[in-house]
């Protein structure tokens, strides 16, 4: 819908939460000024302001929100608004206690905190429409209104009655008959059958049913759709008044609450907000690759690719262990490294630092006792100046050859089921390490949903894809028969979305696809190490495996590593097949990161994508964006030590710690050499 954020401000973004209602009015105009001065463009408003834009029932007071926008607009500013919906009033807790969110121990909660409404409350869903309408018709055409922010980290569960009853309307749309659900979920285990609807709950809590793998999924997909649905009610007078304000809401990466991929329903760009931890120690190349892969996901919740960082920490978090300050150069680094994943806005939590409350010790622009003496003040004007210099990426596009499946489904089939491993089954992490294969060889990679179109793709990995669903079974099937790359790893197709293991067995549907059948795992206790190799003569490479071990069986495919320890020495540990005229490969166990580096290289090598595998230094990636007439690198090192990069047409460059080259080239026209026209140093 939009080539940039919005085109009233045809940058990269650069701003964040401004909460002046903190404050007395005589600092506004020394906000004013050093929002200027540290070149924050765009003030996010009214993100937890309810309180003040409606103190009393039906009394509206927005003679301060006139008052700052008076003040934003004169001194050339921008803003985003918010819905206030995220915290409400006590006036309107005390006089409407239903509400408020109920815990799973089933206890009504008290007024306070925030995200602490009942999701399915009518009366909150009436007040919280009324005040976005009345956002809207005050403010819906301003000049200077760049966006509508919804509520603020939609989250959590709530199992208040209004909530559980619209689960059981939920399952009744969703089965039509009890016997439906009762087979789906195989009640006759332990003789859970149901009779009548009224008698589901939700799952889970202290008290609550934790037996039924395809009750909990359901619950976390009922909990999106009722947020989404909570989402859509609010934008609701939005979209009636201001059709052409772009609406976006702040996700939280791979939160695992909610299933992201539905919110694209009302995002017209997507947004997120970034707080890495680093426990003492900012050097961990670890951390910034997860930050990558949430920042790749982020743009793949977007429909049409555009995203902004919407808040980050220009220093420390107050509510890690430990509050590490951010050394110098760090915030840079992170501002130009989301523009690198295709950001076209850096934004901050929050302008002011709080004096007192929840958040006082966390990091801002302005902190205590500073003005634009600060040392942070100073590096926020940095990232200010860096994002400037690039205000012609703003309508360039990130493109990739490669995509990452992504999947909430899975990820809550894999945490509900009783097995193979109590512990944490690392989905999430499984998946940033394959991705962590492709950072360090400075591939581009797009993070998609298991449904999203796969025509494209040169290569894409599915690992841990435990519960398929039909239409995701087909997707793959045919994406492989027309020419693609697939690489899926083990727990894959165990179940259908249901969580019930296919009848004919593991990996069932997709049998025909890897050329595998999988008959069972041997899952390995924490500390105990296997090993596979990709041979048996001298020059045989052996990697060691963690955690997973899954015995396939290959029919139509043939091996490319195989075991090498226990009683399952000698079989396969992954295989290759070819399937219509593309190829899938299964990979049986948890291998270490250089089995997963060196089996994607070399896949890579076989379809020519372009990569830098074993040439960038440790710690440092590359990232192109592309627009209609020139193509943009980013050299990011994402360490405090200085590196050597042989870049790719234009030498040798060395780069300071935390030190991101941007290098603008000409795309040429047929055989023509590209241009090298300019270097700016991020
Ligand atoms: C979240 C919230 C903000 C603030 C920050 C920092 O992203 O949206 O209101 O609480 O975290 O903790």
């Amino acid at each position: 819908m939009f080539k940039f954020l919005n085109p009233k401000l045809p940058v990269i973004w650069h701003g964040g939460d401004y909460n002046p209602e903190q404050w007395d009015p005589s600092v506004w105009d020394e906000d004013m000024a050093l929002m200027q001065e540290s070149r924050f463009k765009v003030a996010t408003i009214g993100v937890f302001s309810w309180a003040k834009l409606e103190p009393h029932e039906g009394e509206f007071d927005f003679s301060w929100l006139d008052e700052v926008i008076e003040k934003l607009s004169a001194a050339d500013r921008y803003f985003i608004l918010a819905t206030p919906s995220a915290a409400a009033p006590a006036w309107m807790t005390q006089k409407y206690p239903e509400i408020l969110r109920t815990g799973s121990d089933r206890v009504r909660r008290l007024h306070g905190n925030r995200v602490n409404y009942n999701l399915c409350s009518p009366v909150y869903r009436q007040k919280s429409a009324l005040i976005a309408r009345k956002l809207a018709e005050r403010y819906g055409d301003h000049p200077r209104l760049l966006a509508w922010h919804l509520s603020n980290e939609y989250g959590g569960e709530d199992f208040s009655p209004e909530t559980i009853s619209a689960f059981r309307d939920w399952l009744k749309a969703k089965y039509g008959t009890i016997e439906a659900l009762n087979s789906a979920y195989w009640t006759t285990f332990w003789s859970h059958c149901y009779s009548g609807w009224d008698q589901l709950d939700a799952p889970g809590g202290p008290h609550g049913e934790v037996s039924i793998q395809g009750l909990t999924v359901d619950w976390r997909r009922f909990i999106t759709d009722a947020t989404v649905d909570f989402m859509l009610n609010e934008a609701a007078p939005l979209r009636e008044l201001s059709p052409d304000i772009p609406h976006t809401t702040n996700l939280m990466g791979t939160f695992p609450g909610l299933d992201y991929r539905k919110f694209n329903a009302n995002l017209d760009f997507a947004s997120w907000d970034s707080y890495p931890g680093f426990g003492g120690s900012l050097d961990q190349t670890s951390v910034w690759i997860s930050v990558a892969f949430k920042h790749d996901l982020t743009r793949g919740l977007s429909k049409n690719g555009k995203w902004m960082l919407m808040e980050c920490t220009p220093n420390s978090s107050n509510w890690y262990e430990t509050m590490t300050a951010k050394r110098p150069g760090v915030h840079k680094f992170e501002a130009l490294q989301a523009v690198a994943h295709g950001a076209d806005g850096v934004q901050y939590f929050q302008w002011r630092q709080s004096r007192g409350s929840q958040e006082q010790f966390h990091g801002a622009v302005v902190n205590h006792g500073t003005t634009n003496n600060g040392r942070i003040f100073g590096e926020v004007k940095q990232a200010g100046a860096a994002l400037d210099a690039l205000s012609n990426i703003a309508s360039t596009a990130k493109r990739a050859e490669v995509a990452i499946i992504y999947d909430w489904s899975s990820r809550w089939a894999l945490d509900a089921a009783v097995g193979p491993v109590q512990r944490d089954k690392g989905y999430e992490q499984t998946c940033i390490d394959h991705y962590r294969a492709f950072w360090e060889a400075g591939v581009s990679v797009d993070v998609i949903g298991p449904d999203s179109p796969l025509e494209g793709y040169k290569l894409v990995v599915a690992p841990m894809l435990y519960s398929l669903s039909e239409s995701t079974s087909t997707n793959l099937s045919e994406y492989v028969r027309a020419g693609g790359t697939l690489v899926s790893t083990y727990l894959t197709a165990w179940t259908d979305e249901n969580s019930l293991v296919f009848e004919s067995g593991y990996l069932a549907p997709l049998r025909k696809v890897f050329g595998v059948w999988s008959e069972e795992i041997d899952a390995l206790p924490v500390g105990q190490q296997v090993s596979i190799c990709t041979g048996f003569d001298s020059k045989a490479e052996r990697y060691s495996v963690v955690d997973f071990c899954e015995l396939i069986h290959p029919t139509t495919s043939k091996a490319i590593a195989w075991y090498d320890d226990e009683f399952y020495a000698g079989r396969p540990a992954a295989t290759v097949n070819n399937y219509g005229t593309g190829r899938a490969y299964y990979v049986g166990s948890r291998n270490d990161q250089r089995f997963t580096n060196q089996l994607m290289t070399s896949i890579m090598d076989d379809l020519g994508i372009e990569h830098l595998a074993g040439e960038l230094p440790e710690g440092v990636t590359r990232q192109v964006r592309y627009g209609d007439e020139f193509e943009y690198h980013f050299y990011l090192n994402a360490t405090s030590l200085s590196r050597e990069v042989e870049t790719v047409g234009w030498g040798t460059v060395r780069l300071q710690p935390w030190q991101v080259e941007i290098l603008e080239r000409k795309i040429s026209a047929g055989d023509e050499e590209p241009v090298l026209l300019a270097a700016t140093e991020g």
